[in-house]
């Protein structure tokens, strides 16, 4: 039956790409309020198309925006198929700075051989591969090979504030789910297909820094009274040593280095550095002492500064000294590290090396631990399956040190592992200008997510 699903798929490809296209039309930028309406409407398109396969698919109110949540109803799949989960997000981030854009990032517009939109990759057309090969197994065997029920989110961008929540809310739903299936990853490389294994978390911070209770003449009371600008670079230039480790006190406590063999194996991968420097253009690459570039994203920890602002930003000269400085800081994670006691250890460091004359306030605004995941399960065999069907080669193993807190809470939540198993590439610009998926990647996902669901059904 497969193979009729994938004529079927390969026949209809400009089917996929126009509903594709609907798909990344709609603004869903879960960051911004004024784009509630978008998110909204992003939510009942993804459910719309569901209905279309058959599932039975309803929005869930949360006190931010809705999840979409579908399921088999009876008849869709065989009584004793196994139950899978798949989750995705539909909300994207922010497109700014447009004019860095080539096209506008809300019109999905396809150039050489790429289709350029926000959320072609993270993760709308990802998770589109996933609702088109749906389809197409409802539309040729009139019935799913699983039990599913798919999990849309549309906060994953800011954090997923309200999605333990929905799975607290939801437990009967999904607790007897074998598998949690992702696609919001990436292949290692083209032509190389992987399955990621291991995520790093995230701390994310904001700290104000506040001087006098107004700006000043740099002149008249410059010397005399802190800067905020200058005590927040103080703070930040105290973050790092020498050797590019993080100072923060036991920021490094029981992290591992990965044994040997693991270590091997990332070094027997298809990536060079100097190609990695030439493609960023950068004359070198930069990092902790010790470690190659794959261990620096995907095992060790890093401090961040992600946004900065303070004092005058227009034209020409202002002299002042800017009464308050802000920093946007983010830590990523690795398994040893406990989200929580990084956070507290971060404030305190902050709250010692603060310079005398100024205060400092730090709003945490998210926190989750890394995760590693199974590398051999029958619904990693399944996937690594999928991929050879699909993309023609079998997935290396990766880590990637991006974040998904949702593996973690299905993990910790409803003992449900997760399969990590990404269509896109590693240069799909995600969060940058000119985001984009390739069209070939956009249909080997399609079929990849048709033979997946097909060897997760004959799992025993
Ligand atoms: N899909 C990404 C995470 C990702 C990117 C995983 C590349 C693997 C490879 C996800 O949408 C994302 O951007 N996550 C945020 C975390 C969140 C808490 C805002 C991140 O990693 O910054
Ligand atoms: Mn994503
Ligand atoms: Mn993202």
């Amino acid at each position: 039956m497969l193979d009729s699903v994938l004529v079927w798929i390969e026949k209809n490809r400009s089917l996929w790409m126009h509903d594709l296209k609907e798909f990344l039309a709609i603004p869903s930028v879960s960051a911004k309020p004024e784009h509630k309406g978008d998110i909204q409407a992003a939510a009942e398109w993804a459910a719309f198309y569901l209905r279309g396969a058959g599932l039975h698919a309803t929005l869930v109110k949360t006190a931010g925006h809705p999840c979409v949540l579908a399921t088999t109803p009876e008849g869709l799949c065989r009584p004793d198929a196994p139950h899978i989960l798949f989750y995705g997000h539909y909300d994207v981030q922010p497109a700014e700075p447009l004019e860095l854009w080539n096209s506008p990032p809300f019109t999905a517009t396809i150039r050489d051989g790429k289709i350029f939109a926000r959320g072609a990759s993270d993760d709308k057309g990802q998770v589109f591969c996933h609702l088109a090969a749906l389809a197409a197994w409802k539309q040729i065997a009139y019935e799913l090979p699983v039990r599913l029920t798919v999990l849309l989110e549309g906060e994953e961008e800011i954090g997923s504030p309200n999605l333990r929540a929905v799975i607290a809310e939801n437990a009967d739903r999904l607790a007897s789910a074998s598998t949690l299936i992702i696609s919001d990853s990436a292949q290692f490389a083209r032509g190389v297909p992987a399955i990621t294994t291991g995520l790093r978390g995230l701390v994310y911070y904001q700290m104000t820094v506040t001087g006098a209770n107004t700006d000043l003449h740099s002149g008249v009371y410059g010397g005399a009274v802190a800067n905020a600008a200058n005590a927040l670079s103080t703070i930040l230039g105290q973050l790092h040593d020498n050797q590019g480790r993080v100072t923060v006190p036991g920021f490094y406590d029981h992290v591992q280095v990965p044994d040997a063999a693991l270590r091997a194996m990332w070094k027997s991968l298809p990536f060079h550095e100097a190609e990695f420097a030439e493609e960023l253009d950068v004359d070198q690459l930069y990092g902790e002492t010790g470690f190659t570039t794959l261990e620096r994203r995907w095992c060790r920890p890093t401090l961040d500064i992600n946004g900065l602002t303070s004092g005058y930003q227009g034209a020409g000269a202002k002299t002042v000294l800017p009464a308050t400085a802000l920093a946007k800081l983010s830590m990523r994670l690795v398994p040893e590290q406990d989200a929580i006691k990084i956070a507290e250890a971060f404030e305190s460091y902050i709250h010692q090396i603060t310079p005398a004359g100024v205060r400092v306030k730090l709003e945490r605004l998210s926190a989750s631990p890394a995760a590693l995941t199974p590398s051999t399960s029958p619904a990693i065999a399944a996937a690594v399956e999928a991929c050879e069907e699909g993309m023609g080669k079998k997935p290396v193993f990766v880590r990637e040190g991006g974040s998904i807190p949702v593996v973690t809470w299905f993990k910790e939540m409803l003992g449900i592992e997760s399969v990590l198993l990404g269509f896109g590439l590693p240069d799909d610009n995600l969060h940058a200008p000119n985001e984009k998926l390739d069209v070939e990647c956009f249909y080997a996902g399609i079929r990849t997510a048709a033979a997946l669901y097909d060897r997760l059904g004959k799992m025993k």
